[in-house]
Formats: C-alpha cells, sequence, structure tokens
C-alpha cells in the first residue's frame, strides 16, 4: 500500500488553476448535465440562497441562477471563479456572486444559506470532512447540504477508458493510484458518504444514485476532457510525449468505435450519489 502525499493550498490553487481553460471547455458542458440533475432533485425556487462549493466553472450555479435561485459561487481556484463568473455575465445572471475562498475555511457566517452544495467539490478535498463540516456551519437550522461525490472508480467510464488506453499505449505507465484510489473516489461507497454526512451532525440522510451520461463525439474530445477533469489527468497527460499520446488517442478511437458500434464517439456513464442531509 502506498501513502498519498497531502498536497499544500497553493499546490492545490495552482493544480486547479492550470486546468481551468480545458476544465471549463470540456468538462462543465458535461457536468451540467449533474448540475442540473441536482437542481431538480432539490426543488430550487426564486430566492433560494445556495452556496456552491469548489464550484469549478459553474456547472451547478449556472443551472440554480437560470431558475433564479441567489447563489455565492466559491472556489480556491481564481482562474475557475473568472470563469464562472464570464458564464453568468453572458447568460445575465445576476443573482451570481463568485468569491475565491477555500472551501475548508469559508469566510462566511454560520447560518447564511437555505442550502449548501458541492458537486464533486469537497469530495476531492483532502480534508473532506472539514470542508463538510463548513457546509454544515454556514447553512442555516433546517437547510439542506447536498453532495454529489462520483461512485466507485470502475463505474466511471470515462476515467476507466483513458487509464486503460495509457497502459495498453505505454507498457508500464501508471495512470491512476489504486491502493488507496485517488481522492475524488474517497467517498465512493454511499455508505461511507452517509457515514461522513452523519458524522458532520446531519438528519434525515438520503443517499439517491444518478446515471451521469456524457456524449464524446471523438477520441480527442474523450482524452481532452480527461486530461483537463481533474490535475491527476494532467499530470497523465504530462507524463507522455506527444508520439505516446497520439497512440493513447488511436487506441482510445478503437475502444469507442467498439463501445458505439463503429461509430467514432460514445456515451459513456458514471455513477454519482447525491447525498442529502439537514442541518439541526
Ligand atoms: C472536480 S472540480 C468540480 C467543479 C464543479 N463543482 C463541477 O462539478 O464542475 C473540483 C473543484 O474544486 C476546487 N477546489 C479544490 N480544492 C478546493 C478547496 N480547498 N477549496 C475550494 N475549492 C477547491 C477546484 O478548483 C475545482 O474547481
Amino acid at each position: 500500500m502506498t501513502t498519498q502525499q497531502a498536497p499544500g493550498l497553493e499546490q492545490i490553487r495552482d493544480a486547479w488553476n492550470a486546468v481551468a481553460d480545458g476544465f471549463d471547455r470540456f468538462v462543465t458542458p458535461e457536468s451540467m448535465v449533474l448540475g442540473r440533475e441536482v437542481v431538480l432533485r432539490l426543488g430550487l425556487r426564486p430566492g433560494t440562497r445556495l452556496l456552491d462549493v469548489g464550484a469549478g466553472s459553474g456547472a451547478l450555479t449556472i443551472p440554480a441562477a437560470r431558475i433564479g435561485a441567489d447563489v455565492v459561487a466559491t472556489d480556491l481556484a481564481p482562474a475557475m471563479i473568472e470563469r464562472l463568473t464570464a458564464r453568468a455575465l453572458a447568460e445575465g445572471l445576476s443573482s451570481v456572486r463568485g468569491r475565491i475562498m477555500d472551501g475548508n475555511a469559508l469566510d462566511l457566517d454560520d447560518d447564511t444559506f437555505d442550502v449548501a452544495a458541492s458537486v464533486n467539490g469537497v469530495s476531492v478535498f483532502p480534508d473532506m470532512e472539514r470542508g463538510l463540516a463548513e457546509l454544515v456551519r454556514v447553512t442555516r437550522p433546517g437547510g439542506r447540504v447536498v453532495i454529489a461525490a462520483f461512485g466507485p472508480l470502475p463505474t466511471v467510464e470515462f476515467i476507466v477508458f483513458c487509464a486503460g488506453a495509457v497502459r495498453a499505449a505505454v507498457p508500464g505507465a501508471m495512470p491512476l493510484p489504486t491502493d488507496p484510489p485517488p481522492l475524488p473516489f474517497q467517498a465512493a461507497h454511499p455508505d461511507v458518504l452517509r457515514e461522513r454526512m452523519v458524522d458532520a451532525g446531519l438528519r434525515e440522510i438520503r443517499i439517491d444514485p444518478f446515471t451521469w451520461e456524457s456524449a464524446f463525439d471523438s477520441a480527442r474530445h474523450l482524452w481532452d476532457t480527461f486530461t483537463a477533469s481533474h490535475p491527476i489527468g494532467a499530470q497523465t497527460a504530462a507524463a507522455l510525449d506527444d508520439g505516446q499520446q497520439a497512440e493513447v488517442v488511436r487506441v482510445l478511437e478503437g475502444t469507442l468505435r467498439e463501445r458505439s458500434a463503429g461509430a467514432p464517439g460514445a456515451v459513456l456513464s458514471a455513477q454519482v450519489n447525491i447525498g442529502t442531509g439537514t442541518v439541526c
């Protein structure tokens, strides 16, 4: 078993800043499918005070603001907040305030929000418990805390396909740590997510599974999405030279065609658990 060294906050911020451009271009349009699902399940209304932590470039914030929620969108990475704000401005969504903030130490008062949510946000933090405690602290009694987190790694096909292609194209490459699994999978089992929400003092907890489907129109699109989706993807790509990456894309072309009966693109699914709890 290997131990994952926890990176410092600056290192984490720099790593997310570095992928923000590709994240906004390739990941956020797909993540909005998940963001919209969370918004639907919460039954948000115009005027609901919503906090989004680890907001990225707006996958949850933008759909919530479209229905009139009053959103404070926070992220550690300034480059993410810049892009989120640009998206809100482009749509004329005036109820969005973007703020650069560490989700583990929110610069926000207690009991402020009706709903505090984090979509693949606090579940990627090295100290998820602390991020969750902050969500609870800033939510009013009777309000709700929502965490959307990936299910087990083998169910997240865009990662499985890309990691498999790297292994096939570059013998000896180790695209992902497996023991323990990468941080985005720390609460992949619904029981673990429930336990963390119980430990945070939430009640009336529900863990609802959701199958998130994303359409990739080519192998290049899939690879670009993987490498911008998380600093681990970016590091995986950085360890390969141009020829090796071209070979990975060639392998991916084959696996996508297999999946889609010869078409160049395919729809890939990912299991996500949406945990909701009420603040006492
Ligand atoms: C996987 S992305 C998810 C973004 C968005 N919620 C979505 O679904 O598209 C994780 C986000 O968490 C942010 N993040 C990482 N560590 C953070 C921290 N300590 N505080 C706040 N945000 C953080 C990253 O900058 C990144 O935007």
